[in-house]
Parts: C-alpha cells; sequence; structure tokens
C-alpha cells in the first residue's frame, strides 16, 4: 500500500465524484453511480523522481492458500498490448491466476476475468485499449459478474485512469506495472467489495523474485532489468516503469539455466536498455557484457537480447558478443533519427558520428552481424534534411529490418510542449520513403543469403501454408520450407533458393552447418 498520494486532490481530477471515506489505506470515492476503492492512483510528478533509495529485492512471493482457491472452475482471458515487456509480463499475469485456481479459455463468454495488459508508447495503441473497452462493456452488461481489469503501461497515466473513472465505470479492476505481484489481493478485493479497485504505484519499484510464470512456445524471455532513466523526451517509458533496477545476476542465471534444463531452446534477455544492466549495484561491478559472458556459458543454443541503447553499448560487451557460440549475430539498435540536431532535441545522448562508429565498431568484431532498429519520423520541428539524414543513415547501416514510427505526443513528456510545424501528411509522406528506403536493404540482405545454408530453429507449421514449415535463422530473418511437422522445436539446415523482402524460402538439407555458415 502506498503512503506517498496522500494529497489526492492535488493530482486527481476527481470532478464530478462524491468522497465516501478517507483514511491512510486510500480513499472510496462515487462517480456516476459507481463506488471506486482508490488504494492508490498514478501519480505522474512522483513517476518522474529518481531517488537515492537502493532497491529492494523480495524473494518471499509465495501465494498463501486463502487465494489458491479463488479461481477454482473459473476462467481468465488476458489481452496484450505492446512490446515483449508486456508479453512477458502477462505470463507472469496468467501464471498467478492459474496459481488462484483460474484456466484459460478463447471464449470471451467462458470468460469469469478478462484483463487487458495495455500499452502506452503511442496514441494509437490507447486507441485500441479504449476501442477494446467499448465491445467489452456489452459482455460486461451480460456477465455482470464478470471482473474486468486494466493493467499495464496505460494505468500509470493520471489521463488514463481519470478516463476510465469516469466514462467507463464498468471496469472493475485497474492496477500498475509495479503492482501485478499484488493482482490476487486486488481480484480478492474487487470480488467481495464490487467496487472498482485501483491500485497504481508510482514507487521507484522493487524487483519482485520467484512469481509464477506460464510461458508458452519454444523461446523463453527473461528479464534482466526494469525500468528507464534516459528519459528520451518523446518516450513515455521512464514514467510508466519507474526506475532503472537490475535483477541480481545469480537471479538471472539461475532462471537461464533452469530454461535450458527444461529444454528451451532460445532465449531473450529483456529489458528497456539492456545496455544499463548492473549500473546501480552497489556492491558488485558486473555489467551487461559480464552477464553475457556468463550467459555464454550455459548450455542453451540461442540467447538474444532487447532493446540496446547505443550510449551505453561498451568495448567489452562487443568483445564478447564477438565470441559467437549461443550468443547470436543479431543486435537491435534502436536509433531513431540520423540528424544530430534531432538527436539531441530527443536527449538520445548521440550524435549520428557515434553512433555509426558504433555500428562500424560492431561490423568489424561481428562481421556477418544482422542489424535492426527503431526509427521515428516527424518529431517536432524535423526539417526535410535532418529526415534525409535519417535517409542516408539507413542506407549507410543498411538494416535488416526497421520498426518505424510516426511521432505521437505523450501527455507529461518534454517533446509533447514542443512547437510542432510538421504537418501530418508530411509526416506520413516521409513513414513511406523511409519504409521504402527499409524495404530495400531488407531484400538486398535476404538476396545475399541466396544459395548459402541457414540454421533454422523450426517454430511451427507456416501462418499462410499448412504444407510449409516456418522458423528463424540465428540473424531471426523468417524462413519457409517443406518438411515434417515433427521438426518443430528443432535446428535444422535450409539451402535458400528464394529471397523476399519479409521472408526466405528454401529446401531442408542434411548435412550440418559450420558456425560460420550460421546467418
Ligand atoms: N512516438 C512515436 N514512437 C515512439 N517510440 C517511443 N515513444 C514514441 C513516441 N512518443 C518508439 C521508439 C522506441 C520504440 C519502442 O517506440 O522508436 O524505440
Ligand atoms: Fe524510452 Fe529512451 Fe528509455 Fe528507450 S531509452 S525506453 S526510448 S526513454
Amino acid at each position: 500500500m502506498s503512503k506517498e498520494n496522500k494529497d489526492y486532490s492535488k493530482y486527481f481530477d476527481f470532478s464530478g465524484a462524491k468522497v465516501l471515506s478517507e483514511d491512510e489505506h486510500g480513499k472510496r470515492i462515487r462517480i456516476n453511480g459507481r463506488e471506486i476503492n482508490i488504494l492508490s492512483e498514478p501519480n505522474h510528478r512522483q513517476e518522474k523522481q529518481r531517488g537515492k533509495q537502493s532497491v529492494e529485492v523480495l524473494y518471499d512471493t509465495e501465494l498463501t492458500e486463502e487465494f489458491r482457491s479463488i479461481g477454482a472452475g473459473k476462467h481468465y482471458i488476458v489481452y496484450t498490448y505492446g512490446c515483449q515487456m508486456n508479453e512477458h509480463d502477462s505470463e507472469t499475469i496468467k501464471g498467478l491466476l492459474e496459481q488462484m485456481g483460474y484456466r484459460a479459455t478463447e471464449d470471451r463468454k467462458q470468460a469469469d476475468i478478462i484483463l487487458l495488459n495495455t500499452c502506452a508508447i503511442r496514441e494509437n495503441a490507447e486507441d485500441k485499449v479504449f476501442g477494446e473497452l467499448g465491445h467489452l462493456k456489452h459482455l460486461k452488461t451480460e456477465k455482470p459478474d464478470m471482473l474486468l481489469g486494466v493493467c499495464g503501461c496505460m494505468s500509470q497515466e493520471e489521463s488514463v485512469v481519470n478516463r476510465i473513472l469516469q466514462k467507463h465505470g464498468f471496469v472493475d479492476l485497474i492496477f500498475g506495472t509495479h503492482n501485478v505481484h499484488r493482482l490476487p489481493h486486488l481480484i480478492q478485493e474487487a470480488l467481495f467489495s464490487k467496487e472498482m479497485v485501483v491500485e497504481v504505484w508510482s514507487k521507484e519499484g522493487d524487483i519482485v523474485e520467484n512469481l509464477p510464470k506460464k510461458r508458452e512456445g519454444l523461446r523463453g524471455w527473461v528479464n534482466i532489468m526494469y525500468g528507464c532513466d534516459k528519459f528520451c523526451t518523446y518516450c513515455i517509458v521512464p514514467y510508466t516503469r519507474g526506475k532503472e533496477r537490475s535483477r541480481r545476476p545469480e537471479d538471472v542465471i539461475a532462471e537461464v539455466r533452469e530454461l535450458a534444463r527444461q529444454g528451451y531452446k532460445e532465449i531473450t534477455l529483456l529489458g528497456q536498455n539492456v545496455n544499463a544492466y548492473g549500473k546501480d549495484f552497489e556492491d558488485i561491478q558486473y555489467r551487461f557484457g559480464d552477464l553475457m559472458d556468463d550467459i555464454h556459458k550455459i548450455d542453451i543454443p540461442r540467447v538474444r537480447f532487447t532493446t540496446s541503447h547505443p550510449r551505453d553499448f561498451d568495448d567489452h560487451l562487443i568483445e564478447v558478443l564477438a565470441k559467437g557460440g549461443n550468443l547470436v549475430e543479431h543486435i537491435h539498435l534502436p536509433v531513431q533519427s540520423g540528424s544530430s540536431q534531432v538527436l539531441k532535441k530527443m536527449s538520445r545522448k548521440y550524435t549520428r558520428e557515434s553512433y555509426l562508429e558504433l555500428a562500424h565498431k560492431i561490423k568489424k568484431a561481428i562481421p556477418n552481424v544482422a542489424f535492426t532498429t527503431d526509427i521515428i519520423v516527424g518529431f517536432p520541428g524535423e526539417t526535410d534534411e535532418q529526415f534525409e539524414e535519417t535517409l542516408s543513415l539507413v542506407r549507410e547501416v543498411g538494416y535488416d529490418s526497421a520498426y518505424t514510427f510516426i511521432y505521437s505526443p505523450r501527455e507529461g513528456t518534454p517533446a509533447a510542449v514542443m512547437e510542432d510545424n510538421v504537418p501530418m501528411e508530411v509526416k506520413s509522406e516521409r513513414l513511406q520513403r523511409l519504409n521504402a528506403a527499409i524495404n530495400e536493404y531488407s531484400r538486398k540482405s535476404n538476396d545475399r543469403l541466396l544459395g548459402s545454408t541457414v540454421e533454422v530453429l523450426v517454430e511451427g507449421v507456416s501462418k499462410n501454408n499448412d504444407a510449409m514449415l516456418s522458423g528463424r535463422t540465428r540473424t531471426n530473418k523468417l524462413v519457409h520450407f517443406e518438411g515434417s511437422t515433427d521438426l518443430v522445436g528443432s535446428f535444422v539446415n535450409v539451402r535458400i533458393t528464394d529471397t523476399k523482402t519479409w521472408y526466405i524460402k528454401g529446401n531442408m538439407i542434411q548435412d550440418a552447418v559450420t558456425a560460420s555458415d550460421a546467418v
């Protein structure tokens, strides 16, 4: 329970609300006839703060008996929006629900609880969630006993929680990114009180270990750190995810070893900025390069990581990645813009030149490396010339693929109040030109593979053709080929015969690939 949010009226717009009671445990209010129990609400000012308070790691998170039967005979659905961090949080949410006795369903009519794990990174991500809430309102009318919850990054935003309180009073539960482990308590509270329960901590964040996870598929995600301290001027993440805090190396390594033991073929180490791993340790000198070096020795075939910040990508890490083995030759290195002036306004803390120098250094150390990136067009005030610099950087690096976005203002971030004189048509046109350039280089990088043999981790039957299997190369390229479904989950060698922009095709062969062939 947060004791931080004392002066509610200061931060929160309770217009139209009647206060029913208030004490140190929170506040009960009524809005439009709906009673709401606010245990704690988002507080943007606190989300911005980065104090000296050290990170606490909680290990004792065993669910007690009283919670284990709440969901017996009941069903759940969790809808996930946004990034891999959210996907992974959903695995924890599902793990907790299953410990409470709930079982998964895909049928909304059968569900006793539906949770929306939301993303706040761009406005269209939020629009999708509000659209979905509109659909779920009908279901809630038919099934009033069903619990409907909103969690994830949107619930950390004051404006979103206000909007739900005022206009979507049929929601039963709102909890934040720091409150996932509290889910059993919050469900219990919502079921018994029949009130809407809101608990969103803005605190700098603990690390909660040993929560259950319901993992699916061949690829396992492992959080190595949480939060972000970079405060890029366009980005909401430092507010919604709290300060940078790293999991202890022994906990990460134990989890990776356990996944290896369970037969996972690939893991992805997750963090908003994995290169800052370990910066917050006060008692040990142990950084991301050291972690990768230790994980390199674990018997798991492929190890990926996301996402990197160019600023913290140090030489030791490059040296370790160059060892290869299970450390694959794929680096996602978000650049955001090719113009040093725009990068400065974004507060990225590197220049076009230093980014290119880093990319060349990595290429020299890992010659067959595949780079992917994130790029924003139409940042406030971006000129044609500055956009051209982004295009020329794309050509110079020759990315294998990229996620590209039109800048979306996020309330409370510094960029949201910058003057923006770039019309939307210009932004859209820039996005199209950028995508055309990215596609050209994706195709070129695929074409270079023609005739070569690649190692593919077989993921399943191809989405568009039952007769084909699909899988990924070490560089994360999608490959389609004919083969038996028995091969799902194993590694095969595929000789590439045909290439497209988004995928490559080939024939399975028997002879083994050598490490240097493996791309
Ligand atoms: N508008 C557009 N794109 C954004 N991203 C983050 N914030 C915004 C925003 N306000 C993009 C960045 C980041 C990726 C995850 O999302 O490119 O790397
Ligand atoms: Fe957002 Fe920048 Fe942090 Fe990435 S590094 S999460 S873009 S603030």
